[in-house]
């Protein structure tokens, strides 16, 4: 069952160097109980794709297009049924824990007034629950635990409580933006299981943003491979991550450490991202592009369904068959 529907989604930015297209034609859809991971380098527009959704772009921001949650436009929705939704039904986790965690509150205190305002328990109840949560996503003595600082935490078991925070009301979305980045490999490694393990315990879809299409590909149903602001590529994570068919999904894999490499070889994508208030008028990626062509860099190319796989999207005016050995480069398949 479809929960959330994404059409043409766009942000646009008011600046004093004229206005920034930072999300342009989004399109997704997310179904009960599954994750869609974005994925895209810094700028591409992930973060303002879900902060639109919320509410919770910048004054500056403006958004067309519609975000359909149960057949509600989010874009369009009034500031207190918003609250209600963002309160009860899809939450969000940030990359620092300490944006979303008050730290002069001890943790109890924090989640024990989101349960007596949005699910009307006592207090004693509430705090029977928030323990519950923090065993939950696996604090180790959660009963003493539950009554420290945020600060007492270490970044890993701070991103825990975080979880837990965010999974107070029981939400049947999660966005998680960038839970992990800030984290070493094996904690990071302990969150996405933990995110997995709670996700088949509580049904909750999930929303996962993040630079890493290593973490896509172990965790996420389907992905939305965003550069400049626009869908490249869309469709299944794992025929993406085993048969990318647009260039720049390309040179993120190959920008991936491999096991059977000894990490010498990593190369990121040559070049920056675009200038988002001058956007060339082509695809956004084809000055970076090894596979550039004149057409490239004057006309947008369409996001289509590829010749190979009809159930992938891509946006590319090369034909998919003509990146197979491209691909076959950096997944060995
Ligand atoms: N308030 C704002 N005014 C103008 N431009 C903005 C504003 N907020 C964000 N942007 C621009 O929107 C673009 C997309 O930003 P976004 O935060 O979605 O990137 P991202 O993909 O989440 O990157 P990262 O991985 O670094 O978090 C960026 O170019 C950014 O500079
Ligand atoms: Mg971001």
């Amino acid at each position: 069952m479809s929960i959330l529907k994404v059409t043409n989604l766009g942000v646009q930015f008011q600046t004093n160097d004229g206005v920034v297209n930072a999300v342009n034609g989004v399109n997704f859809e997310l179904n009960k109980g599954q994750t869609l991971g974005i994925v895209g380098e810094s700028g591409s527009g992930k973060s303002q794709t879900v902060l639109a959704m919320m509410g919770l772009l910048a004054k500056n921001g403006k958004t067309s297009g519609e975000a359909l949650y149960h057949g509600q436009n989010l874009l369009t929705m009034g500031a207190k049924d918003l609250n209600k939704i963002r309160g009860d039904r899809i939450s969000m986790i940030f990359q620092d824990p300490m944006t979303s965690l008050n730290p002069y509150l001890t943790v109890e205190r924090q989640m024990t007034e989101v349960l007596e305002l949005h699910k009307g328990l006592s207090r004693r109840a509430a705090k029977k629950r928030a323990i519950e949560l923090l065993d939950a996503v696996r604090i180790p003595e959660a009963a003493r635990r539950v009554g420290m600082y945020p600060h007492e935490f270490s970044g890993g078991m701070r991103q825990r409580v975080m979880i837990a925070m965010a999974l107070l009301c029981e939400p049947e979305l999660l966005i998680a933006d960038e839970p992990t980045t800030a984290l070493d490999v094996t904690v990071q490694a302990q969150i996405l299981t933990l995110l997995k393990d709670l996700q088949r315990d509580f049904g909750t879809s999930i929303i996962m943003i993040t630079h890493d299409l290593g973490v896509v590909a172990g965790l996420c149903e389907n992905v939305l491979v965003m550069y400049g602001g626009r869908a490249m590529e869309y469709g299944q994570a794992d025929d993406i991550f085993y048969h990318p068919s647009h260039p720049y999904t390309i040179g993120l894999l190959g920008a991936l450490p491999r096991l059977d490499h000894d990490g010498s070889e990593l190369v990121s994508i040559p070049g920056n991202p675009p200038n988002m208030a001058n956007m060339p008028k082509g695809c956004p990626f084809s000055e970076r592009c090894v596979h550039s062509s004149a057409r490239c860099v004057s006309e947008l190319p369409p996001l289509a369904a590829s010749s190979l796989n009809p159930q992938i999207l891509r946006a590319c005016h090369k034909p998919a068959e003509e990146l197979v050995k491209a691909a076959e480069e950096v997944t060995h398949v």
